[in-house]
């Protein structure tokens, strides 16, 4: 049974002085959730955005049925549990951390769910994927990263295709049901590749946002993985 692939454009690369707008115009577009990258310019080297954030663009999340879409956090700073609980409250659906920037990777998973979001764990393309042996049953959601984290725009670097392959066969023989989201470089010629190496939800920012149509770009993607 082929996966039902999600599309996650990230706000990084969105009009920051229209950040409502374009939340909405996206999701008209056909995103299926909205990818939310959370920097400290400390765990890497760029600042973003907070939980009021969040919380403004929450009402913004919705289908033009009105219909409400995942919020994604990547949360890409340090220490991790306060932040993530306030953007727990903030409204967020997903909320995955470095388990590098967390001292108690299994007590950060138990904090999540239990202000019940989907937790989620994140790997850079140098961090290995040890810790999933002990905690795989306990979260929703795998995301490789296929640059290094900081900035939209980079190039996608191929051997994140290998780690995704390796998570594949970790998720199939567990057996649960849990997202392996790729964010980094995602682009309309290499999405296929990513999605044949196991992947199944697709960060997006500068093949996005900017763009004059975001429907024919999304629409491209999805046919891509058609
Ligand atoms: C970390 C960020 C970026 C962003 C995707 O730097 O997480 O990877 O979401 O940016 P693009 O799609 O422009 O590479
Ligand atoms: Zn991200």
């Amino acid at each position: 049974m082929s996966p039902t692939y999600r599309i996650a454009p990230s706000i990084l690369s969105a009009d920051f002085a229209r950040l409502g707008e374009e939340v909405r115009s996206v999701i008209a577009a056909g995103a299926d959730w909205i990818h939310f990258d959370v920097m400290d310019n400390h765990y890497v080297p760029n600042l973003t955005f907070g939980p009021m954030v969040c919380q403004a663009l929450k009402p913004h999340a919705v289908t033009p049925a009105g219909q409400a879409v995942p919020i994604d956090v990547h949360l890409m700073i340090e220490p991790v549990d306060a932040l993530a609980a306030a953007f727990a409250d903030a409204g967020a659906d997903y909320i995955s951390f470095h388990p590098d920037a967390s001292r108690h990777v299994h007590r950060s998973i138990q904090a999540l769910r239990a202000k019940g979001v989907r937790p989620g764990l994140v790997f850079n393309p140098a961090e290995p994927l040890d810790v999933l042996d002990w905690v795989i049953e306990d979260i929703d959601l795998i995301l490789i990263m296929s640059v290094n984290p900081g900035f939209g725009g980079q190039s996608f670097i191929d051997m994140a295709l290998r780690k995704i392959e390796a998570v594949r066969r970790r998720i199939d023989a567990c057996g649960k049901d849990i997202r392996l989201e790729v964010d980094g470089g995602i682009k309309q010629d290499n999405i296929r590749r990513v999605a044949d190496a196991g992947a199944d939800t697709f960060v997006a920012g500068s093949a996005i946002f900017g763009k004059p149509d975001y429907q024919s770009v999304i629409g491209a993607m999805r046919a891509q993985l058609a």
